[in-house]
Order: structure tokens, then sequence, then C-alpha cells
């Protein structure tokens, strides 16, 4: 099939709960047709049937483990074979990991990494060419605060993760910008969605002060802004915002000091 000939959609990972929720309602309330990805096909679909009703745009559900190996060729072919092509891109799926690398088992982190770094490379690799062809497209990365801090104990590899998807924008951005696609990495400070309960922190996160909290949908609305505008890096909340400016600023055994702090009322510890 022609790409110009296609639908153009949004594609959203982790569109179940949270933050990818937000963004396939923010997306759906502009009229745009999704495909939503995750493991729980229930919600999704429960998703896609409320959107269709309120929005009247179409869903096409893909039930999807993205911690799998080439997770992401399934999911462009289903894509490709209903006649359609990703316009947008939202790489979003993730969770944590709180506690030390060599207290856990290397399946964990190994999915970590083919969930939040590989599948993700995988999309945008598979999208990008009909974004080209057609001169339009847009990419949002979810990234974090975590990538623009010095890496701590526990949450090992979610900094390096989060910096990734940092540098990978930029990277892309210098590619792709010229060509019409649009690229954001997006860096949320603490959120309300249900990634503390997933890695079962949400007993420790209850601690963290409210004054430092976003919706997911007040993160979504900075997103899209930002992406629309062409912005390659958007940090939302002014306080988040004051945060990154200081560990920008600050010398470096400051920030690593403050991060190995905070970080400890995070992590869980290994129980002997
Ligand atoms: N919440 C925060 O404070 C915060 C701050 C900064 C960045 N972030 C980032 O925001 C993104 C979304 O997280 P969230 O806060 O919205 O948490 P969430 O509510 O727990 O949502 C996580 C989503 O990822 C999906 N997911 C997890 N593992 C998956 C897998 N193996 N295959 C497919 N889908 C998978 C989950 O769907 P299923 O379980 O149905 O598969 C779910 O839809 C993550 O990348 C996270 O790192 C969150």
């Amino acid at each position: 099939m022609q790409a110009g000939a296609a639908k153009g959609l949004v594609l959203v990972t982790g569109a179940s709960s949270g933050l990818g929720e937000a963004f396939a309602r923010a997306y759906a309330a502009q009229g745009r047709n999704l495909a939503l990805v995750a493991r729980r096909a229930d919600r999704l679909e429960a998703l896609a049937a409320e959107l269709k009703q309120a929005h009247g745009v179409d869903s096409t559900v893909i039930p999807a483990d993205l911690a799998v190996w080439d997770a992401h060729e399934p999911i462009l072919k289903r894509v490709a074979d209903e006649g359609l092509w990703i316009q947008t891109l939202v790489n979003n799926a993730g969770f944590g990991i709180p506690q030390d690398y060599a207290d856990t088992e290397w399946e964990r982190q190994r999915d970590f990494l083919m969930t939040l770094v590989t599948s993700a490379c995988g999309l945008v690799h598979g999208a990008v060419p009909q974004m080209i062809a057609n001169r339009s497209g847009a990419i949002v990365n979810v990234a974090s605060m975590a990538g623009l801090s010095p890496g701590g104990a526990g949450h090992t590899l979610y900094p390096a993760a989060k910096a990734f998807a940092i540098k990978f924008s930029q990277s892309l951005d210098a590619e792709l910008r010229d060509k019409g696609v649009k690229v954001t990495a997006v860096c949320p400070g603490f959120t309300l969605t249900e990634f503390a309960e997933a890695s079962g922190t949400q007993h420790l996160m209850d601690k963290a002060p409210r004054r430092f909290w976003q919706t997911a949908e007040e993160v979504v609305a900075t997103t899209l802004k930002a992406n629309a505008a062409g912005r390659v890096v958007v940090v939302p909340g002014l306080h988040n915002k004051f945060a990154a400016a200081a560990m920008r600023y600050l010398p470096d055994s400051w920030t690593r000091a403050a991060i190995a702090r905070g970080g400890a009322k995070y992590r869980i510890e290994k129980k002997e």
C-alpha cells in the first residue's frame, strides 16, 4: 500500500494506564485515530470503546508484551495490514525496578531494557520511513527528570534508559526536523499514575510532598504543546524546571549527594 493512500494514526505504547492513557485521550480529543499498545487487552478495549463514543475516533487495539525480542515487528505489521500508518508515535511504556542491580534477577533488568529502550527504538525505526515519505510525523519519547539527573542506587538502569531517550530524541530531531517530523522527549517528575503501584513502592511514594506531583493530563498537555512547537526536550512543571536548572548548574558532587539522599527514600532494600 502507498504511504499516502493509507490513513495516519497515533500509536501509543503503555496506553492501558497513566500517561499513555492520558496521551490516548488527548489525541482522541483532537479527532485522531489511535493504535493502543500494552499487555492488558481488556483495559485497551474499554478505552477504545470509550474514545469511540466520546470522540468518534477508531482505535486499533494491539495487545503486546514489549519485553519480547523484536516486539515491534508484529505491531508494525498489524498497523500496515490494516492499511494504516503511524503519523504520531508515543513511546511511553515503562516500569521501574526499585532495588539494587545485584539484588535483582537479570531477566527483570533485560525486560526493562527491552521495554524502555529496544522496543522503542524498533518502533521508531519502522515508523520513520513513512513519516518522511509523507513529510508529516511526530515522535514523543517519554523520558524523565531521572534522565537529567546523575544515577543513584536502586532503579539502577532507569536514569540511563531515560538519558538514552533524551539523547535519542535529540539525534532524531537533527536527522528529521527538515523532513517534516517533530521529535520531543518529555521529562516528567513525580506524576500521578500507576507507576509506583506497579513497582511496589506506592507506600513510599505516598510520603512525597503533594506539591511536587503533577497529573498525567498536565504532563500530556505540556508535551503536546511542546511537540507542536518543535521543542526537543521539555520539562513539565515549574518545580521540575527549577530542579532541572539546579542539576545543570550546581556542582556535580552536590547533585549526586542530593540524589543519593532523595533516591534512598524510594528504594526497596534487599531482605536478608
Ligand atoms: N509516574 C511518574 O512519576 C513518571 C515520571 C517520569 C517518567 N515516567 C514514565 O512514564 C511512562 C509511563 O509510566 P506511567 O507513570 O504512566 O506508569 P503506569 O501507569 O504504570 O503505566 C505504565 C504503562 O506501561 C505499560 N507496560 C509496562 N510494561 C510493559 C510491557 N512489558 N509491554 C507492554 N507495555 C508495558 C503498562 O501496560 P500493561 O501493564 O498493560 O502492559 C502501562 O500501560 C514510563 O516510561 C515511565 O518511566 C513516569
